[in-house]
């Protein structure tokens, strides 16, 4: 059983190994993919295999999908560009006949009204429109949005956000990373599933003010 990731040598992508290695996965059933060869390195060091793609280059792709069963997609970056490299990834990995891909989405993606969500609903649709099965893991705010603020907070005395009195379901990369490899090591059928993850304490912008 190969499972890649994509957006590995990234926060998220570099946590998901750690969680899936901890998990008991055999590191040579992990196929880091990456755009930079050196920033794959490290994990090339960890015993994984690595493969360079851009989710811009589809051949690329098809070439670092290649024999994978199962495939987490980390959503790429690069906001308004990221339904055509979504498209690109679900392709590929249609033409390798990828058995099960699990992709990380947006917490309430269909009714948060979220700007950031278009691009991750359209993803969706990507994939249940694709013939492959799939797996939704619905990422709410990082607790490190915040946290790394934290010097500005406190030099400037203000936090400023646009929330209002709404609630915040933030959690930690690593806690969403655990989340993904207790997923993609499961043995039961996922294909179909709904993961809504975030934090069971949520809060206002007002209480992380006084926090
Ligand atoms: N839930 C939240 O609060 C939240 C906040 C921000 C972002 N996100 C989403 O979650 C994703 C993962 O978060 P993160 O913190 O791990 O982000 P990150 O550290 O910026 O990692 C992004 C990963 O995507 C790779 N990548 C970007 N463009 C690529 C391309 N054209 N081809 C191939 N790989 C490409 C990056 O490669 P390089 O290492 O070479 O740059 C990196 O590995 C983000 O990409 C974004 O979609 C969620």
């Amino acid at each position: 059983m190969k499972i890649a990731i994509t957006g590995a040598t990234g926060q998220l992508g570099n946590l998901v190994i750690d969680a899936l290695l901890a998990r008991g996965a055999n590191a040579a059933d992990l196929v880091a993919i990456g755009r930079s060869e050196q920033k794959l390195e490290p994990l090339a060091g960890k015993g994984l295999e690595t493969r360079v793609a851009d989710y811009n280059a589809q051949p690329t792709l098809v070439s670092a999908l290649e024999g994978i069963d199962k495939l987490l997609l980390i959503s790429a970056s690069e906001v308004g560009q990221r339904v055509a490299q979504h498209e690109n990834v679900i392709n590929a990995a249609k033409h390798v006949d990828v058995s099960l891909i699990a992709y990380t989405s947006i917490a309430n993606a269909l009714s948060g009204g979220m700007k950031l969500a278009e691009e991750h609903i359209a993803t969706e649709r990507l994939l249940a429109g694709s013939g492959i099965d799939y797996v939704l893991l619905r990422n709410g705010w990082y607790i490190e949005n915040y946290t790394d603020q934290l010097m500005g907070y406190l030099n400037s005395g203000t936090v400023l956000g646009a929330a209002g009195d709404g609630k915040i379901s933030a959690a930690a990369r690593a806690d969403y990373a655990d989340a993904a490899a207790a997923v993609l090591l499961s043995e039961e059928d996922q294909n179909g599933r709904i993961y809504e993850l975030g934090s069971d304490k949520p809060f206002t912008l007002a209480q992380l003010a006084g926090a």
